[in-house]
């Protein structure tokens, strides 16, 4: 088992911030919590709980915030991109309001540990801005408009435009009170403040097993056993659940660009539009440190970054290329942009009634919590995670658990239930079709394809060298196809998300386990 590294690209974040120090787990280890996967939910959550002090183990395979933390654009917001109207639909107006007071909850908790453990993460409080892309009808907002006031963000107000120069947005929502900051900067400061509060942080090691009871034991890939009262999977996509959670959500892939525009040329806010899938844009200030600043030595540039282009995992439309996409977008409607100088995709789960899974695992031993359906919120989602659950844990009563009890049943989400499962069931089809290529020869150094040999299928990459490498095409979760992802040299499961990296290692859940038959020589 190697270390996970989520694909090639490299955010803004990951350019920014010195990678963290590895300790691996050498030993045994006994703690009140343990708690797997260090992205913003698991640091959280175990910092949140030795503030209580509970002691904590945090077990990862890769790096602190080298999963979907590192990838994210780190808007922090109430504004719910499932919209309030929907949710209020799906879970009643007092989950609505629910949900508004715990987004807003969760920004608050974190502006008050960077202040706490005063953690310089460019954390800043800022507007954010919806507005409607070109033809679409206004009744949107203001049906927005009234259910975010009935949610109880009475303070959300309709304008005219976003304070944009270069482009007019149009009527639009402002949403006072959000926030943005550097989620690597952030989480690494978490983490060490987690550390000297006594939490034990082991990275490069990949948790193999777990299961409940009394005590909960993780077992790693080399071994080691962690015992503990409670355990926490926060992998993001849960990797000790079969079936229960991945019938509930959705593996999307997302883009995002960070594009160099002169600083203070575009008004730092939170902006996003309506579109499905929908653009979300943001600024952040390059320090001259970062080595980033003009050849001309033009100081003071900002990071415009823009996201979408989102797709299902495993199901790029042919041909697509959705940084090109992003970037004609960003043109269009900032001219001031000077070059693209980030590109890069992460994996979001959307869930069937827009909110995420946070708490007891179902049908599981009563000590197994998960947080997983990030909802494309996982910043806000991953802080309600560590609140929820330290309160969960130390069985306290906390007024959001049903809310995002994972074993809820949301009967308005039955008809996105029923076309998600039905999506899947169709994918099983890869099995009967041919392949991509029909022999290795075809496939270009530093591409990969799938390649039909007899009843199975193969998954074969060649690599820049030239050599050809060949493992099974067939997902370790439940036996999807992969598919080649192009973007980031993975092979990515049209199923439930799981992705694998160009040589077979699994990266992404909810797999666990690297793809059968690794790294043959194909040509041999
Ligand atoms: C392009 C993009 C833009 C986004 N924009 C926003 C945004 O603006 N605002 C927002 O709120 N959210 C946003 N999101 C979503 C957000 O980034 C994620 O939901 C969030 O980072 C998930 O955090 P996490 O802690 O749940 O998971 P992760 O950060 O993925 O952490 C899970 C960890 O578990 C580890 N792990 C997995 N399996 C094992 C195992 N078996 N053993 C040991 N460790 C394991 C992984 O190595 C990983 O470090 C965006 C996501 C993307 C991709
Ligand atoms: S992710 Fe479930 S079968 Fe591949």
């Amino acid at each position: 088992m190697q270390q996970r590294d989520l694909g090639q690209s490299v955010s803004v974040w990951m350019a920014t911030t010195a990678a963290p120090d590895q300790s691996t787990l050498a030993e045994d280890a006994h703690a009140d919590v343990c708690i797997v996967g260090a992205g913003i939910a698991g640091i959280t959550t175990a910092y949140l709980l030795m503030k209580q002090g509970k002691s904590v183990i945090v077990l990862d395979d890769g790096a602190v915030g080298g999963g979907q933390t590192q990838r994210t654009t780190a808007h922090l917001s109430n504004a719910l991109d499932d919209r309030y109207f929907e949710i209020e639909w799906l879970h009643g107006s007092e989950g609505a309001k629910l949900a508004a007071s715990s987004h807003t909850a969760a920004i608050d908790r974190i502006e008050s540990i960077v202040g706490e453990e005063q953690i310089a993460c460019d954390f800043v409080r800022l507007d954010g801005y919806l507005f409607l892309p070109p033809g679409e009808s206004a009744e949107l907002l203001d049906r927005e408009l009234a259910a975010a006031h009935r949610a109880g963000l009475g303070d959300v107000e309709r304008l005219p435009r976003a304070p944009l120069a270069c482009f007019d947005t149009g009527p639009c929502l402002r949403f006072p009170r959000q926030a943005q900051f550097h989620p690597l900067k952030y989480l690494t400061a978490v983490a060490g403040a987690t550390e000297r509060g006594g939490g034990r942080i082991f990275t490069a090691t990949h948790a193999e097993t777990i299961k409940g009871g009394k005590p909960a034991r993780i077992t790693t890939s080399s071994g080691r056993i962690v015992t503990a009262d409670a355990v926490v999977v926060a992998t993001n996509s849960p990797v000790n659940d079969l079936l229960a959670i991945h019938t509930k959500q959705a593996a999307y892939m997302s883009y995002a660009i960070g594009a160099i525009v002169p600083h203070g040329a575009v008004a730092t806010a939170l902006y996003w539009d309506t579109l499905d899938p929908y653009h979300y844009v943001r600024i952040q200030p390059l320090p001259p440190e970062a080595g980033m600043t003009e050849p001309s030595g033009a100081e003071g540039h900002d990071v415009l970054i823009v996201g979408g282009e989102d797709h299902k995992t495993g199901q790029a439309p042919a041909h697509s290329d959705p940084y090109a996409r992003l970037e004609a977008w960003a043109r269009e409607r900032f001219p001031m942009i000077r070059e693209v100088r980030f590109r890069w995709s992460g994996q979001v789960l959307e869930t069937i009634d827009g909110l995420a899974f946070i708490g007891r695992n179902p049908l599981d031993q009563p000590n197994v919590f998960i947080v997983t359906g990030d909802s494309g919120m996982g910043m806000t989602h991953g802080t309600i995670a560590g609140i929820l659950l330290t309160d969960l844990i130390l069985g306290r009563e906390n007024p959001w658990t049903a809310l995002y009890d994972p074993s809820r049943k949301t009967l308005r989400a039955l008809d996105r239930f029923v076309i998600e499962n039905f999506n899947l069931a169709r994918q099983y089809g890869d099995w009967l079709t041919s392949g991509d290529v029909d022999s290795p020869a075809q496939i270009k150094s530093g591409a990969g394809a799938v390649i039909r040999r007899g009843l199975t299928k193969m998954a074969v990459y060649r690599d820049e060298q030239g050599a050809c490498h060949e493992c099974s095409a067939i997902c370790t979760h439940l036996g999807g196809i992969v598919h080649w992802n192009d973007a980031e040299k993975t092979w990515d499961c049209p199923c439930h998300g799981s992705r694998f990296d160009r040589l077979g290692g699994v990266l992404d859940g909810p797999a666990n386990r690297d793809l059968g038959g690794v790294d043959r020589d194909c040509e041999k």
